[in-house]
């Protein structure tokens, strides 16, 4: 893959694929703008070096074409957002992409930056279809792919478009690319995967695979229910994940002995906080966290571990009431400083707090990506950048 930093920008108009899906909160602000920071180094060296215009590209969400103009997954925000995070004025454009769009962008000032309306809104995107790159490749005069955690995904403005301009990986991707090569390298052992939060589809396939190759696999969060649940223990109203529940009946330890909690926090139907034991869960509680013991013995596993991969949080961490599970494994990673840690995804990334105390270990690698580093340790292709090459 070609860096950026082999690019020739100067005068170039450059199109920029991003991942700003982040979540927001309750009130309509970003809850995690760690994926936004993240790709800044590159946005500004395209400044440095001259591009004519950096056109900004992201999903948010998965909205279809219907949803156009559903404010729920408009970028509009993240626009406002960058414009005060660089002390510039930054373009949101929702118009069609078309060579009038195009036409505008050439006429404003040399440096601008614009930001498209969420590029899932067209319908070619998901399609990877070529006429769509096409014209999106009309904006621009080279492509850059900023956006390595959403590289699994064969969509058009991560795929199709490199067909059409030279194409280009930016400072995150390399690292993120070189960072996750440097973790399955260097694999010592104790080795120690912790995996909660849902998605459990995405996360069967790397558990089989670090059964086979890790010493422990601590489970918390909607994949250890569905894993509970698949073996026969009651969960009550929990969230579990119907779609795998056969494949995770077939889990057990191997060469990695499989944790999972024997204690959880619940609430109850009249909305009460109570400890459970597993064989104690009601019909009516709902699993919100892991117990203090499971949390407990998932930190003692960890504070002997050489290599820790972490994706998904243990519980509801956005209530505090549910997020003492979630809050000391992170503590516990960050206080092993004799394992290579690497933790990954956005749920996880967000229920960190003092991420800059984590940054500041050269021992751990936050990951933007979540499916996408799940697939890239797992050792399958991603094919936005299999196109890149
Ligand atoms: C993510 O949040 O993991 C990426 O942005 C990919 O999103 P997707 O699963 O909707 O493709």
């Amino acid at each position: 893959m070609r860096s950026v930093t082999e690019a020739d920008i100067k005068d170039k108009r450059v199109i920029v694929r991003v991942d700003w899906n982040v979540i927001f909160d309750k009130r309509g602000e970003i809850e995690d703008d760690f994926r936004i920071r993240q790709t800044l180094p590159t946005i500004k060296f395209l400044q440095e070096r001259g591009a004519r215009s950096i056109i900004l590209l992201s999903h948010l969400g998965r909205p279809s074409a219907e949803d156009k103009g559903n404010s729920e997954f408009s970028l509009r925000p993240l626009a406002t957002y960058l414009s005060n995070l660089l002390g510039i004025k930054v373009y949101f454009f929702t118009e069609d992409i078309s060579s009038h769009l195009s036409k505008k962008i050439k006429q404003l000032d040399r440096g601008s930056i614009v930001l498209l309306e969420n590029i899932r809104f067209y319908p070619g995107e998901l399609r990877n279809d070529d006429v769509f790159a096409k014209e999106l490749a009309l904006l621009g005069d080279i492509y850059v792919n900023e956006a390595f955690s959403v590289s699994h995904r064969k969509q058009a403005s991560l795929c199709a478009i490199t067909k059409y301009l030279p194409s280009y990986e930016g400072l995150l991707l390399e690292k993120e690319v070189q960072r996750l090569r440097q973790f399955l390298h260097n694999f010592c052992p104790p080795v120690v995967i912790i995996m909660g939060g849902a998605k459990t589809k995405d996360k069967l396939p790397l558990i089989k695979k670090f059964l086979l190759q890790a010493d422990y696999i601590l489970g918390g969060g909607i994949l250890a229910n569905t894993i509970l649940k698949s073996w026969g223990f009651e969960i009550g109203n929990s969230l579990w994940d119907k779609e795998v529940l056969e494949e995770a009946k077939s889990l057990g330890s191997r060469r990695a002995e499989l944790v999972l909690p024997g204690d959880f926090l619940v609430l109850t139907k009249t909305g009460k906080v109570q400890k459970r034991g597993l064989g104690e869960i009601k019909k009516t509680d709902t699993i919100l966290d892991i117990g203090p013991i499971a949390a407990d013995s998932f930190v003692k596993i960890i504070n002997k571990a050489r290599t820790i991969f972490w994706n998904g949080p243990m519980g509801k961490y956005e209530d505090e009431r549910f997020s003492q599970g979630t809050q000391k494994i992170s503590k516990a990673i960050l206080k092993n400083n004799k394992a290579y840690s690497v933790i990954g995804g956005g749920e996880t990334l967000a229920s960190i707090k003092d991420k800059d105390k984590f940054l500041g270990q050269d021992n751990i690698f936050l990951s933007t990506g979540g499916g996408a580093t799940l697939k890239f340790l797992a050792g399958e292709k991603l094919p936005a950048l299999e196109c890149l090459k």
